[in-house]
Order: C-alpha cells, then sequence, then structure tokens
C-alpha cells in the first residue's frame, strides 16, 4: 500500500489522483492532502479520505474548515496553512510518494522538502521545474529520489527511455495540440478573448495551463522541464504540432529509430504509471487504434506563437531568465484572464520582462524566490 500526500488535491491533476485512489484502494490511500482556496472541495475530500493532515492556503481558511470538520464529529484531521503547511503534507513521516500538482511556484518549497525528505515525487507542477529545476534535480540525485513525470509529454518520453541510453538519444520530440489558434489568422490574434482561449480542444485542464497552451508557453515551460528532467541540452528538445494529442511525445535514437507513446488523452493514465512505477497494473483507460484515421506532425509557428522562442531562449541562458519566463508569464496570463491585455500582450510582457532580466543562477531556494518576486514586479511595472 502507497500512502499519498497529494499537493493540490482540488485542482485538475489533484482531483484525478484522488479517481485512482479510488479505482485502485488496494495500492493507494491517501495520507496528506494539500489545497489552496477550494473549502467546499477540500472539505468533501476532508470528509470522504481522511487525511491525518490538510493543508489550505491561509489561516483563515484552515480555520473554517477545521470548524466545519469539527461540527461534522470530525476530530483526527490536522488542519495546516500556507507554505508551512504544504511543507508538512509533502513531509508527512507516513507519506510514501508524494505528487506534487500545486499550480505555479506556490508548490515549490513543498516539492523541495519532499525530495530532501527523500519521498518519490510525482511530478505535474512543471513551473518548480522550470524555476528551480538546476536545484531540485542535484537535490534528488544526492539523495537517489524518483521523479516521475506526470506531464504527459514526459510521462510519454520517460516511457520511451526505458529502452534505450542516454548516449544513445538523438532527440526528444514533445508533442503540442496546437490548441485553439492554431489555424487563426495572425492579425485576428490581439482580438482573442479569455472566453476563446480558455476552450482547449483536447484536454480540460486549469485556467493557467489551458491560456499557456492556447500562446504555447505551456509547450515553452515543458521544453524547460524535459531539459532538465531528462539532462539534455535545448537544441536536443524539439516541438511537433500534433493536434490529435494521440501521440504524447516521441524519443528519436541516433539509429534513426522514433518510439512513440500512445494513449488516450485522460492524465488518469501518465498519473497512474508516475504512482506505480516500474510497475504496470491494469487499466480501464483502454485505446481503439482502429479508431485512429490519421495522424497529422507540422512545425510549430514561431511567428504566430513567440512564447516557443522566449522559452527557447530561456532554456539556453537557464537560472533566472527560466524563473523570469514562468513568472512574467503568470503575472500577464492573470493580466490577459482580468481582460487588462490582449492575448498578444502576454509574450510581449514575457519579452520585455527576459530583455530587463540580469543572467543569474540562484543556488537556493530562497535566491529563487526573490528572483521570481523581482521578475512579478517588472511584469507588474510593465503591465500598470
Ligand atoms: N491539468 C492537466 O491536465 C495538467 C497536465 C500536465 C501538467 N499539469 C500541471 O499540473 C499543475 C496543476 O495543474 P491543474 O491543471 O491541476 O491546475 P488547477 O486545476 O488550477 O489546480 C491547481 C491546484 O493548486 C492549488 N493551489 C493553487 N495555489 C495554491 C497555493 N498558494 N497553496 C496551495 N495550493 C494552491 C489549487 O487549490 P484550490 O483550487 O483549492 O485553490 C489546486 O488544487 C500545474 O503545474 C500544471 O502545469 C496539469
Amino acid at each position: 500500500m502507497k500512502r499519498l500526500s497529494i499537493l493540490g488535491s482540488t485542482g485538475s491533476i489533484g482531483q484525478s489522483t484522488l479517481s485512482i485512489v479510488e479505482q485502485f484502494p488496494d495500492r493507494y490511500s491517501v495520507a496528506a492532502l494539500a489545497a489552496g482556496r477550494n473549502l467546499e472541495q477540500a472539505y468533501a475530500q476532508a470528509v470522504r479520505w481522511r487525511p491525518q493532515i490538510l493543508s489550505m492556503a491561509t489561516e483563515e481558511l484552515a480555520e473554517d474548515l477545521a470548524l466545519r470538520l469539527r461540527q461534522a464529529g470530525v476530530h483526527d484531521i490536522e488542519t495546516v496553512y500556507g507554505t508551512q503547511g504544504t511543507v508538512a503534507c509533502a513531509t508527512l513521516p507516513d507519506a510514501d510518494f508524494v505528487v506534487s500538482a500545486i499550480v505555479g511556484v506556490a508548490g515549490l518549497e513543498a516539492t523541495h522538502a519532499a525530495i530532501l525528505a527523500g519521498k518519490p515525487i510525482g511530478l505535474a507542477n512543471k513551473e518548480c521545474m522550470v524555476a528551480a529545476g538546476e536545484i531540485l534535480i542535484r537535490a534528488a540525485r544526492q539523495r537517489n529520489v524518483p521523479i516521475l513525470p506526470i506531464d504527459s509529454e514526459h510521462n510519454a518520453v520517460h516511457q520511451c527511455l526505458r529502452v534505450g541510453t542516454h548516449n544513445e538519444v538523438k532527440a526528444i520530440w514533445l508533442t503540442a495540440s496546437g490548441g485553439p489558434f492554431r489555424k487563426l489568422p495572425l492579425d485576428q490574434f490581439a482580438a482573442i478573448t479569455p472566453e476563446q482561449a480558455l476552450k482547449h480542444p483536447t484536454w480540460v485542464m486549469g485556467r493557467r495551463i489551458t491560456i499557456d497552451s492556447a500562446t504555447m508557453l505551456n509547450k515553452g515551460l515543458e521544453i524547460i522541464e524535459a531539459c532538465r528532467l531528462f539532462d539534455v541540452p535545448p537544441a536536443q528538445v524539439r516541438v511537433t504540432v500534433h493536434p490529435q494529442s494521440t501521440v504524447h511525445s516521441l524519443v528519436e535514437y541516433v539509429d534513426g529509430s522514433i518510439l512513440a507513446q500512445i494513449s488516450v488523452t485522460d492524465m488518469r493514465l501518465p498519473i497512474l504509471y508516475a504512482l506505480a512505477f516500474p510497475e504496470r497494473p491494469a487499466s480501464t483507460l483502454t485505446f481503439d487504434l482502429a479508431a485512429l484515421s490519421h495522424l497529422d506532425f507540422e512545425q510549430p509557428d514561431f511567428e504566430r506563437f513567440p512564447c516557443l522562442r522566449l522559452a527557447y531562449e530561456a532554456a539556453e541562458k537557464g537560472g533566472a531568465h527560466c524563473i523570469a519566463l514562468n513568472a512574467a508569464d503568470e503575472v500577464a496570463v492573470e493580466a490577459f484572464l482580468d481582460r487588462r491585455i490582449p492575448f498578444t500582450g502576454i509574450p510581449r510582457t514575457i519579452e520585455e520582462v527576459l530583455a530587463a532580466t540580469p543572467e543569474a543562477h540562484p543556488d537556493t531556494i530562497a535566491e529563487v524566490l526573490a528572483t521570481d518576486r523581482e521578475a512579478r514586479q517588472t511584469a507588474r511595472a510593465l503591465l500598470a
């Protein structure tokens, strides 16, 4: 029995993880849950899963939750809050495996703490790998802690890499759906509304990642994530637009063979893979090959999606530029969703923040967070 600590339990990945626990009660149980602000759902999860400890984003929310649980006769769940709370969930002695699925750098300290505590990680929170991947990977290697990717592309690459050695890899190919605006004329990009951008053609996900998919910054973050997870330079990570989202990613080997991973577009599959690795439990997530009429692969359009170019540039520089890329995007996406800037303002803001960021390689999580704060301030000042 693996006892899980799920960071971001109320989100899309968190809920999919709990549905896996539901399906495999003999394999998995819940030790800790960390939510943000969704009190209703955190309460329902607490009652259903009875974790030892549950964290909310703020003290007030944690107190409200504790009161509701007492009123319901539930007295055995410790409620905690904030960064200390997520860290307590991530390092709970009784947790055997940590699912890192908080969105943004809010999940960074807990993910780092889990690695320092020697907990195997199922990593969905790509932003923490982008901002502090160098530090996280170093810590994981020193402690022999596995980091198993949940992001479907990296999960696919992880699977394809099991058949070859590092030296045999020529390129990692990340597939991208191309988002909802793959075919939209460039002169209409400035008029894109949040409602249009929030409609992803193939995946149902949280708001930030959905907008990031529409700008393709999400693929940019994934390029950096792949460099860190698989120890390859940016030039070895390529992007191909594959609108069907059926091939989740590919690995090209030096002999000319290309291995691909194909499955349903359902995040429960990569989550189960990460939780069960190196086993492969039987699941109901089948895929009908006969339903495949065709597979398209296209070159990404760097003019339409400047975020891809910006991500490659940041990946080359590493350190502060990767932190700034992520931070500026988070601020810009918020501004776009609030209708304060147009869709095209997202790459523009990121480009300006990157231009204002000096080259640096933060060595500690505190330095990463300080650089992140600076980049956010720069982005906010630009938007103001
Ligand atoms: N969804 C996907 O298919 C998918 C695929 C690949 C990778 N990912 C990555 O997985 C991560 C989660 O994505 P998602 O789609 O699940 O996002 P989501 O639905 O927006 O969920 C985000 C989760 O983070 C929690 N959270 C936010 N701020 C927090 C804070 N300050 N403290 C504690 N918890 C906080 C939220 O809590 P509340 O809701 O309670 O506020 C929620 O549980 C992201 O890094 C994303 O890039 C997602």
